[in-house]
């Protein structure tokens, strides 16, 4: 048989990611839980649920596989992972916020069902990533799972992606009059609000597989480098694509005066860019040799990607 393409990876874990999103997202209360109201569980199931790429996840497996560390913790890791970054498509769809009807292919939350069962069904999804890393099932060992509590809210927090989306809105000139950002400026916000979670995901393989702080160093350095990609693509998306391809709306970023280095560096620039970044992925991985070759198709999946 021959082997699995990069494709048929990604595939095996988004269906594995779905089928533990799905028992997740039970409707049965879990112990501590008094009751789990039907529409707040369905609210969460309709943003978590039959879309996605699943990358997140994906980044975690794959990063895990590097250190040899178990596949069903690091899924389950990855799951916690995609439920945090779901919650965070909820809120950054909201009318506060980017004011986006489409998502996966359908309407928003807060279009589905209403503004104040978003926010709360946003809340809920964040609080359940961090109740399942946890789990006994993430980790045998405490310490580990502590790590990936630490890391995960720091990740998504004040210094990370709220920070980042924060700054997202502060760059569109909502609450003081508006000022070009300069590119290292841009390029922190979006360390924060999307590269943030990409680090975090392969940082967890490292954290789950006890890695010595040289690997793990350099797995950061890679998950730097295509968190950045991920967003200047994601721009670049937004103004080449078209909603029926996306899943969500296309060219909103100009028309918002979003800070982004597509306005900054141009259409060409910005490719030049995520060509550098590119480089500086695979250069990041040279110590793991052909162990990280999954990875490597990785950094070019985000930058190729259609959706
Ligand atoms: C979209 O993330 C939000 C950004 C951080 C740019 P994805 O492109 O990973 O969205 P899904 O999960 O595949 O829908
Ligand atoms: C979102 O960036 C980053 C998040 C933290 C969710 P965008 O606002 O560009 O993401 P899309 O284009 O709506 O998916
Ligand atoms: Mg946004
Ligand atoms: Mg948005
Ligand atoms: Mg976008």
């Amino acid at each position: 048989m021959s082997s699995p393409t990069f494709a048929d990876r990604l595939n095996a874990v988004a269906t594995e990611t779905e089928t533990l999103l799905a028992r997740l997202l039970g409707d049965a209360p879990l112990q501590g839980e008094t009751a789990r109201p039907d529409r707040l569980t369905a609210a969460m199931r309709h943003a978590a649920l039959g879309g996605g790429k699943r990358l997140r996840p994906f980044l975690v497996v794959e990063s895990a596989a590097l250190f040899g560390a178990r596949r069903d913790g690091a899924l389950l890791a990855g799951s916690a992972l995609e439920l945090l970054h779901c919650y965070s498509l909820v809120h950054d769809d909201l009318p506060a916020m980017d004011n986006d009807d489409l998502r996966r292919g359908r309407p928003t939350v807060h279009k589905a069902f209403d503004e104040a069962t978003a926010i709360l069904a946003g809340d809920a999804l964040l609080t359940l990533a961090f109740d399942i890393l946890a789990r006994d099932d993430v980790h045998a060992d405490a310490q580990v799972r502590i790590a990936l509590v630490r890391e995960l809210a720091r990740a998504a927090g004040l210094g990370g992606m709220a920070g980042g989306q924060m700054l997202d809105l502060a760059a569109e000139g909502r609450f003081a009059d508006k000022r070009a950002l300069s590119e290292t400026e841009i390029v922190t916000l979006q360390a924060m609000k999307t590269g943030a979670l990409i680090r975090f995901a392969c940082r967890a393989g490292a954290i789950l597989g006890q890695a010595d702080s040289t690997a793990s160093t350099a797995v950061a350095r890679y998950g730097a480098a295509i968190g950045e990609a991920f967003q200047i693509a994601d721009d670049l998306l937004d103004v080449e694509g078209d909603a029926a391809t996306l899943g969500k709306a296309a060219g909103k970023d100009a028309d918002a005066g979003k800070a982004t280095l597509v306005a900054a560096l141009g259409v060409s620039g910005a490719r030049r860019k995520l060509d550098r970044l590119i480089a500086e992925a695979d250069s990041a991985l040279a110590p793991f040799g052909a162990k990280a070759d999954t990875l490597r198709a990785a950094a070019r999946f985000i930058v190729e990607r259609r959706n």
